[in-house]
């Protein structure tokens, strides 16, 4: 290897880095692939949720956070990624690595990425300050995505609306809550949302109705959520749409983390056609198209830290380039004009 190429190490850091992405269900629904030069970010169609994302929109975001968080930790350890999207039917992303001169800003936004946490719990109702909020906007739109604060009345009721319709058409859908039932409740899987990281559901409070999972032990706390409500949202609903709105909400959610924020994202008023109808036109204006929900806010000083949730081995998820057809291993030199 020379200076111009990443070392294995190099790679299975970055890559080890880019799977703490927050995924729907924490799916991990990635594979990844590497050789020289460049990393390739492909889909694990396996790994969608047939029943709670049935047009794949929630895979292809998820994939879009592992996608930039690849390239955050890239950059703090010294290569730029130079991404493209879609080149060919299958990829979702083909990078090139090339050297960098690491910055600050580069190291601090990737130490968020340990620390970011989905936080499911109510935050305190501090505001966020103007200037971190032109941060969060501005991390969003950096990546082609726009997050528009909730902060209207009308609109606030719109989105509570359809995130308490969509669950209540989800509970009464007996495929949804099996596929729910198997991928939460347990705490020592490598996937799957941990009965730890999942609140209890007291009694249900005014504001945004979060997804419920199976098992939870968290307790919460009774009381109002003083969470800012945030929508991001994109111009189109294609595919690449939804992979760079995928890498806007991890640069909001590390972003976030860096201020020393809490924040969790949610996909459900979005997962069924008529609630997400309702927040385009109600909330959006019919202009743009809702991706996520992001909730941020200060957490209370006296609260106990969460765990990390647990990730699949490196092993399974990142695997060597394959080689393209017609390219063998180096033919030895006493066999050469055979
Ligand atoms: C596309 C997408 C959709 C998600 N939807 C929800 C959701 O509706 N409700 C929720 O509580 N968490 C949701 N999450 C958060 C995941 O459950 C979380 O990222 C995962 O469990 C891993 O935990 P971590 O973020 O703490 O690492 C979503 C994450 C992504 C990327």
């Amino acid at each position: 290897m020379d200076s111009t190429t990443p070392d294995t190490h190099t790679v299975r850091a970055a890559v080890a880095l880019a799977v703490r992405a927050p995924s729907v269900h924490n799916s991990q629904p990635w594979q990844w692939h590497w050789g020289g030069r460049t990393v390739e970010l492909r889909a694990d169609a396996c790994r969608r949720l047939r029943h709670t994302d049935p047009d794949g929109r929630d895979l292809l975001v998820s994939c879009g956070c592992a996608l930039h968080h690849f390239t955050v930790a890239a950059a703090a350890m010294g290569w730029a990624a130079r991404i493209s999207r879609f080149p060919e039917p299958g990829l979702l992303a083909r990078i090139d690595l090339v050297p960098h001169d690491t910055r600050d800003a580069d190291i601090a936004l990737a130490a968020a990425i340990p620390r970011r946490r989905s936080d499911r719990r109510p935050f305190d109702d501090r505001p966020l300050p103007a200037r971190d909020e032109v941060v969060l906007r501005k991390s969003a739109s950096d990546q082609g995505a726009e997050l528009r604060v909730v902060t209207e009345a009308p609109h606030r009721s719109a989105l509570t609306s359809a995130a308490a319709e969509a669950a209540g058409l989800h509970r009464a859908d007996p495929d949804y809550e099996i596929e729910l039932a198997a991928w939460s409740g347990r705490d020592h899987a490598p996937d799957g949302v941990p009965a730890r990281n999942a609140v209890v559901a007291l009694a249900p409070r005014p504001g945004l109705r979060i997804r419920e999972f199976a098992g939870a032990r968290l307790p919460d706390t009774a009381g109002p959520d003083g969470a800012v409500l945030t929508i991001l949202a994109a111009r189109g609903d294609t595919p690449l749409d939804r992979l760079r709105a995928g890498e806007a909400a991890s640069a909001v959610l590390l972003t976030a983390t860096r201020l020393n924020l809490a924040s969790c994202v949610y996909s459900e008023p979005f997962e069924l056609t008529s609630t997400r109808n309702l927040v385009r036109d109600c909330v959006l204006g019919g202009r743009l198209e809702p991706q996520l929900v992001v909730r941020v806010g200060y957490p209370p000083k006296d609260r106990p830290p969460l765990p990390a949730t647990s990730r699949r081995p490196i092993g399974e998820v990142l695997r060597p380039l394959p080689r393209p057809r017609g390219v063998g291993l180096p033919i030895p030199e006493r066999l050469r004009g055979r």
